[in-house]
């Protein structure tokens, strides 16, 4: 218990302190707990002076969230009197790696397990094993999804690797799930309390990575209101409109939502049939007991195995199998499994389902209690046999008034800017999704900013996604601009850059007028072709050379006014 005076001066701090510095004031806080340190004042200047380090943060990100962190941190660790370098591992010179004092890296984890692209040439060179780093102190903030299954791994392999060249840990490897701000400044107050102690006498080094248990991200039960396919008769394509009731949803536009697709009844049940086990068979699966059934239907990935998987497969059966990814069915056709515990053995070697992830489509100003996504079904053939996607397949199959659980993925690097700013949205296809969510949220704030969009897809007739909607918004001016290319409705091929380029000279004018500009949608070939062509209408219409219209657009994306969310 407090004291009154102490009680007051408490909720005086609590009072005028933002979220930002709860959250790390409350960081703070458990870093110390952790460790166990009594008697510690909360804001000692002089200690905080003598601590004075130089310190590297460098990030590694795909989507901006460590960047964002990493800037944050920086800037909190300059305001403690630090000298904090911050850079991109993309822009890091490896050979300054022996050189660095303090290196603190935060880095998440994408695709199955591997480095954001950015981090690839880094990871590289740590990982090959010739260094000799037993003069860095370093910590690792590792961001991840605990969906996926190999949650987290590129920030630790990163933290294990450093460890075994001889680097010296100040604090332990913390691994983030997708709602990561509380974690972040738990780790952030460690690695600053490591450092002022060093003040002293050496900092205290952490010989074995001690994982903290990560706090969960709110899982939501949402009932499906209704299901659209927005393509027409005659398209090549189809895109679902699906609007997922859930009361107490909490989420801001240029969020997504993530999603874990069941597999498909009929495949489970020829699995049950070829393994001989009865599906009702209870089996313990992280300490819960479920069915086989449920088990195979609703928690693991039984499709496309990764080459780990299937190694596995090959040692519980004790065959020999290439080196391949195979469906989980295919498997037991070719390499069958001796009996019912043989098969039960399989299961424990069998990994989660992983997340997909859709943009959030609706507005929470608009569409209170409710979130809408927009969804491409994915095709792809095998042996000239036509295949979908799990999870699209799946979203596409609901039915009104089926559950469905999901979770919020923030992205606090795609948001509308202030109400008076303009934005140009290029969202071809499924991009199109967040674009719909800022258009209504401005539409109910009657935001005075101007929204020039760009939209693309094969057939005006049958794949204007949205088409009702965005006329009406062109006929309230709520959009200001609207261009649209599609690609199949003349001889050549039209996209979104060819439109970008055609009204250069005012796209420019936008930017030079402060506009912000949002890209989402296909990551290949759509975005980097977007880029390119942005980067030609400012040497073109902005006249400036090829090394001045990069830095031009390095400017826009450093002030966040050209951002991207693309997959
Ligand atoms: C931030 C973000 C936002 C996104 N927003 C949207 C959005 O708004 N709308 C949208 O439609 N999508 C969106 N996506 C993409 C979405 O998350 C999924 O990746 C997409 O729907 C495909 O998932 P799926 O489960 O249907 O396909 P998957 O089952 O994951 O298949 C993907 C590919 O893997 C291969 N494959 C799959 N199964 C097999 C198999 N058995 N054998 C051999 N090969 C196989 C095929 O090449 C297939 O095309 C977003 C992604 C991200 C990261
Ligand atoms: C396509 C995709 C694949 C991902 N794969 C993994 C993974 O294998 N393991 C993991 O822990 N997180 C995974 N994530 C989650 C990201 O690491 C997480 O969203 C993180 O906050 C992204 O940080 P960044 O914006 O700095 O890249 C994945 C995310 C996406 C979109």
């Amino acid at each position: 218990m407090l004291v009154e005076q102490k009680l007051n001066s408490l909720l005086e701090l609590i009072n005028t302190s933002t979220n930002d510095e709860l959250i790390w004031i409350n960081g703070y806080l458990n870093g110390i707990l952790s460790k166990q340190v009594t008697g510690v004042k909360l804001v000692d200047n002089s200690a905080v002076k003598s601590a004075v380090k130089k310190i590297t943060i460098v990030y590694g990100t795909e989507t901006g969230n460590s960047k964002r962190l990493a800037t944050d941190l920086a800037s909190k660790a300059k305001k403690l009197g630090h000298h904090a370098k911050i850079q991109g591992l993309d822009q890091y010179r490896l050979t300054d790696l022996s050189k660095e004092e303090y290196l603190l890296t935060i880095m998440s984890t994408h695709g199955d397990g591997e480095p954001p692209l950015a981090a690839q040439k880094f990871y590289d060179f740590v990982h090959q094993n010739e260094l000799k780093l037993s003069k860095l102190k370093y910590s690792v903030l590792a961001l991840g999804d605990s969906g996926y299954p190999l949650f987290c791994k590129a920030g630790e392999d990163l933290d294990g690797q450093l460890n075994k060249l001889g680097a010296n840990r100040i604090a332990p490897l913390q691994k983030c799930d997708v709602d990561y701000d509380i974690e972040a400044g738990d780790w952030f107050s460690k690695v600053m309390h490591a450092l002022n102690e060093s003040s002293q006498s050496e900092p205290s080094l952490f010989a074995a990575p001690v994982i903290k248990k990560t706090s969960g991200k709110k899982i939501y039960t949402g009932k499906l209101l209704s299901h659209v396919n927005l393509n027409d008769i005659g398209s090549n394509k189809e895109t679902f409109h699906i609007e997922i009731e859930a009361e107490d949803v909490q989420y801001l536009p240029g969020d997504s939502i993530g999603i874990i697709p069941e597999n498909k009844e009929e495949l489970v049940e020829k699995i049950l049939l070829i393994s001989g086990i009865d599906g009702n068979t209870n089996i313990d699966f992280k300490d819960q007991l479920i069915s086989v059934h449920d088990l195979l239907k609703k928690k693991l990935n039984i499709l496309n195995l990764p080459e780990r998987v299937v190694k596995k497969y090959a040692s519980v059966v004790q065959q020999e199998i290439p080196s391949t990814k195979i469906d989980l069915l295919d498997l037991l056709k070719i390499y069958s499994v001796k009996d019912e515990n043989q098969f039960t053995e399989v299961l424990k070697i069998l990994e989660p389902t992983s997340p997909r992830l859709y943009s959030i489509s609706s507005s929470p100003e608009a569409h209170p209690g409710e979130v809408h996504i927009t969804v491409a079904k994915n095709c792809f053939a095998i042996n000239d046999e036509l295949k979908h996607g799990l999870a699209s397949e799946f979203l596409s199959l609901l039915n009104e008034e089926d559950e469905l659980k999901f979770y919020i993925s923030p992205n606090n690097c795609f948001r509308l800017p202030d109400e008076n700013k303009n934005i140009i949205m290029i969202g071809p296809g499924t991009g199109i999704a967040p674009f719909r969510s800022f258009l209504w949220e401005r539409d109910s704030n009657g935001a005075s900013g101007k929204n020039w969009l760009f939209f693309g897809e094969q057939h005006f007739v049958s794949d204007f996604l949205y088409q009702t909607e965005i006329q009406s918004w062109v006929e309230t001016n709520l959009l200001t601009k609207i261009d649209t290319a599609f690609s199949k409705d003349q001889a050549e091929k039209i996209y979104v850059q060819h439109k970008i380029l055609k009204h250069g000279a005012e796209f420019f004018e936008w930017l030079q007028a402060g506009s912000y500009v949002y890209l989402c949608g296909a990551k290949e070939p759509m975005s980097f072709d977007v880029e390119q062509t942005i980067l030609e209408v400012i040497e073109t219409f902005g006249d400036r050379s090829k090394e001045e219209a990069k830095q031009y657009l390095e400017n826009l994306k450093e002030e966040g006014r050209y951002v991207t969310d693309v997959y």
